[in-house]
């Protein structure tokens, strides 16, 4: 799928607005993918949930910036009501700071920035003021399976992400205690860690429980990337499954994967709000109220902001708390429905546990199955019907389906499911 060529070259002549529209509609089709649609598993995409879309319509429309609340004082109050109610909906700290940024790439650079402040000036460091240059070492620690957000986060916050310590993980991709008691031994002032709530391929959650009081004993900072899988902890009879990530200090979570919020939409949580104000905030040389008067810009790293909290704030009012866990625990079920029927197929297997919404599935054995995935995959894809992508997981090649449009139903997944068992039939019978 390629755009055509009229989208590069030259400007045109000018055209009347109804004639671009109707020529950039014409243009893309075939050119635009349908994410939105229940068909699309693909990565970790939420589907723009039409009260979020019919938001941001509003959102354009007003044109509105949400920097300040002197002159939007709507836009900043919905803005603020979505921080409080999706603390509020993971049980997270009340009281802790947040911010509405692009994403979770963003939010966990915002998390790992706070971070870097707090920690910094433990050792006496003002890294607002001073930079980096000369400023004592923070160990860094990160599970083998992180996802490559937090390690670009690391390299935006000037703390490398090379440098860091990585930690050893199981077969879902969760740190391993014991490894990561040794690494922090080993460490020589108190750390940065960077846990995860949803491991990519598996879904799966770090021992939050086991590891965060190891990082307290040390005076250290434990920042959790839930980009999709904090929203878990919404849904009462799933919410074990991430026990103890509530002792972190900060959180990335997007608002545009499980919340359904059309992009770009991302929240970032910390505890304590005064190192992310430090770190955030571009209000001037003098030092903000960071109790009474809540201001979107000293949580986030822009100034001009597109007022991107109006979308979740319909989203959230239009599902409420029910609707949210609903959606959240139905994905859930989909995702094991996707893997017994798939696991059922001979010659099909899927590779992870269950523990989210994530599955991923492999054909053939580990010594000749990869290529055989890779034609199920291409083939899936070509007939349209619906849309995986492709992961690597455990050393093999994977279909993987990502159960998260907020439409999805059992058809939806069962359709999938048939996908990719007919694909696997037809290639095994039509070898290359
Ligand atoms: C676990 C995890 N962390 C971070 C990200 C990055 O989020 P975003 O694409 O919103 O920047 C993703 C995206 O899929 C993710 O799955």
């Amino acid at each position: 799928m390629r755009p055509r060529a009229v989208f590069s070259g030259r400007f045109l002549k000018p055209e009347r607005p109804k004639t671009t529209i109707t020529q950039i509609l014409r243009d893309a089709s075939g050119a635009v993918h349908s994410m939105a649609n229940p068909s699309f598993f693909g990565y970790v995409l939420g589907a723009s949930h039409p009260v979020g879309v019919a938001a941001d319509m509003l959102v354009s429309a007003w044109g509105q910036n949400a920097g300040s609340s002197f002159e939007t004082p709507a836009i900043t109050g919905m803005e603020r009501a979505v921080c409080n109610w999706v603390i509020d909906l993971l049980s997270l700290p009340s009281g802790s700071g947040a911010g509405l940024v692009t994403g979770g790439t963003v939010a966990n650079m915002v998390g790992v920035m706070a971070a870097r402040h707090k920690l910094l000036a433990a050792q006496g460091w003002d890294v607002e003021a001073d930079g980096l240059f000369g400023a004592p070492e923070i160990p860094v620690l990160i599970g083998q399976d992180a996802h490559s957000a937090p390690f670009a986060a690391l390299r935006y916050a000037g703390l490398g992400a090379a440098r860091v310590r990585v930690v050893e993980t199981d077969g879902e991709g969760r740190v391993l205690p014991d490894a990561f008691r040794k690494a922090l031994d080993a460490t020589d002032a108190p750390p940065l860690v960077v846990l995860q709530a949803g491991q990519i391929n598996t879904g799966a959650f770090d021992p939050f429980m086991d590891l965060i009081p190891l990082v307290r004993e040390r005076q250290g900072w434990v920042h959790v990337d839930g980009a999709f899988g904090l929203w878990l902890a919404a849904v009462p009879e799933l919410e074990h499954r991430l026990a103890g990530v509530r002792e972190a200090d900060s959180w990335a979570v997007d608002l545009h994967k499980w919340l359904n919020a059309p992009f770009d939409a991302g929240m970032v949580i910390v505890r304590d709000r005064e190192p992310l104000v430090a770190s955030m905030s571009a209000r001037g040389a003098y030092l903000p109220d960071t109790t009474d008067h809540w201001e979107p810009t000293d949580s986030t790293p822009e100034l001009s902001r597109r007022a991107r909290g109006v979308p979740s704030y319909a989203i959230l009012r239009h599902l409420g708390v029910s609707g949210v866990r609903e959606m959240v625990a139905r994905h859930c079920r989909l995702a094991k429905r996707i893997a017994a029927t798939v696991s059922a197929e001979p010659g099909l297997c899927v590779l992870n546990e269950i523990h989210s919404n994530q599955v991923a599935i492999a054909c053939g054995n580990a010594q000749d199955g990869d290529a055989l995935t890779a034609r199920v995959l291409k083939r899936v894809q070509q007939r349209g019907k619906v849309y995986p992508t492709h992961g690597e997981w455990a050393g093999r090649q994977i279909i993987r389906a990502s159960v998260i449009g907020y439409a999805m139903t059992d058809a939806d997944v069962d359709l999938l499911s048939a996908e990719i068992i007919d694909a696997h039939r037809w290639c095994t019978d039509n070898p290359e």
